[in-house]
């Protein structure tokens, strides 16, 4: 029947009213309660873009002091979780491990189900920001093999991701700033997207009144798909898998080809038709990382500068406006920060948890709220009557 829109990808469906995020997608512009990314990422750090989302403006000193002394005191996971995690087989991909160990938060934090509390909203909203870095960090160590290192507090969000990533029980790690600014970065840039289709995952699963780290770890098992966040990972793949500037125009090839299924990974945006503003910055950070580390010739990111130059020239890419995205850079960045590619969906999570929960808590506070619930165009049979099986 005709009774309704179909609108196959919600292409042209407002779910929501927001006044978190905004993007234009023709202009190239990404806006978190008004501030442009650019100057967020340069000028941010992590805990305060967290405020910023969740609460809509930029934190005085003695709001950020609050925040933060707030988030790090969840830094620490219950001691029994830790055993949660040998339940999985050691070569588990650590996005599984994520949507398991993040969805038995539900059962650790029993206290925070009373949604129609605001305080038990913030605390929920503290301990998934601040346990997401925890968790992600206790994800690699389980997926290496190595001993769980706990969270320092004394450092800033970023700095303590990496030590608990990087760090050994019995050597001193010492954080380089450089690299930890370039993480702090990766996740400003990766904090909210408005309603992608991991968030809008939160929101729906949340529209029902469920507890809010299960409708995390539903948005988790979303952003995993290659169409989503696993870009990262599938972009990094592919430049491997390129092997050689020699190749390129191979690849491009095969992108056009319709024939193909091969797509360029870290290519290509629902939303923006024009450069994503997240890439350049990404691409600055990638030049920034490998120089610190003394790479002078990374051939990962000489691939990817070629394949994007050539891309960028080329009538097929010009004329369905498709730019470098987010993914494009980050994952050059993230190897070179030492994270095998396994991770970098985690690393988007831990990112992408405050934008989630920020638009979770504006849904639950929305007095328009409604339960989720599309309607469908039904193509399947007419009412026909039930046949014995003997008779079919
Ligand atoms: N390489 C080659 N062709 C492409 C690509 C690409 N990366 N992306 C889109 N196209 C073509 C597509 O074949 C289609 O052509 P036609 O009109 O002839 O059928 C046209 O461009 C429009 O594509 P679409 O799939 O209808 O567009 P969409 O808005 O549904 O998909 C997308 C957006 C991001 C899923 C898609 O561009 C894609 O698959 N890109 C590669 C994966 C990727 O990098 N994803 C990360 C997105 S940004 C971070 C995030 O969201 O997590």
């Amino acid at each position: 029947t005709g009774a309704f829109t179909y609108d196959p990808g919600f292409t042209s469906t407002a779910s929501c009213e927001s006044a978190i995020t905004f993007i234009d997608g023709d202009a190239g512009i990404l806006l978190h309660r008004g501030y442009p990314i650019d100057q967020l990422a340069e000028h941010g750090d992590f805990l305060e873009v967290c405020y910023l989302l969740l609460y809509g403006e930029l934190p005085t000193k003695a709001q950020k002091d609050d925040f933060d002394y707030r988030v790090t005191r969840h830094t620490m996971v219950h001691e029994q979780m830790s055993r949660f995690f040998t339940g999985f087989r050691r070569d588990a991909h650590p996005m599984a491990v994520m949507c398991g160990v993040v969805g038995a938060l539900s059962a650790f934090y029993h206290d925070s189900t009373d949604i129609s509390d605001p305080y038990q909203r913030m605390v929920a909203s503290m301990r998934l920001i601040a346990k997401m870095p925890t968790i992600a960090a206790m994800a690699y160590k389980y997926h290496i093999g190595q001993p769980f290192i706990y969270p320092k507090n004394d450092l800033s969000f970023a700095a303590n991701f990496l030590h608990m990533c990087f760090a050994v029980p019995c050597e001193e790690y010492k954080i380089n700033p450089v690299l930890a600014r370039a993480m702090e970065r990766i996740f400003i840039l990766h904090a909210d997207h408005e309603q992608n289709a991991s968030t809008s995952t939160v929101r729906l699963a949340g529209s029902s009144g469920a507890n809010p780290f299960a409708c995390i770890a539903a948005g988790i098992a979303c952003l995993w798909g290659p169409a989503h966040g696993g870009a990262n990972e599938a972009a990094l793949n592919m430049l491997g898998e390129i092997g050689h500037v020699d190749h390129i125009l191979e690849f491009i090839a095969r992108a056009k080809d319709k024939n193909d299924p091969f797509r360029l990974m870290g290519f290509g945006h629902r939303v923006y038709k024009n450069y994503d503003p997240r890439a350049k910055i990404m691409q600055k950070t990638a030049h920034e990382v490998l120089g610190e580390l003394g790479i002078k010739d990374d051939p990962l990111l000489d691939i990817a500068m070629e394949l994007e130059k050539i891309a960028l020239t080329d009538s097929y890419f010009i004329e369905k406006k498709l730019y470098p995205n987010v993914d494009f850079y980050s994952g050059i960045t993230l190897k070179a920060l030492g994270f095998p590619t396994t991770m970098f969906t985690v690393l988007f999570a831990v990112a992408r948890t405050v934008g989630w929960i920020a638009q979770w808590k504006e849904m639950i506070e929305d007095p328009h709220q409604k339960i989720g619930r599309p309607r469908q165009l039904y193509t399947g049979a007419t009412e026909r009557d039930y046949v014995p099986i003997a008779k079919r």
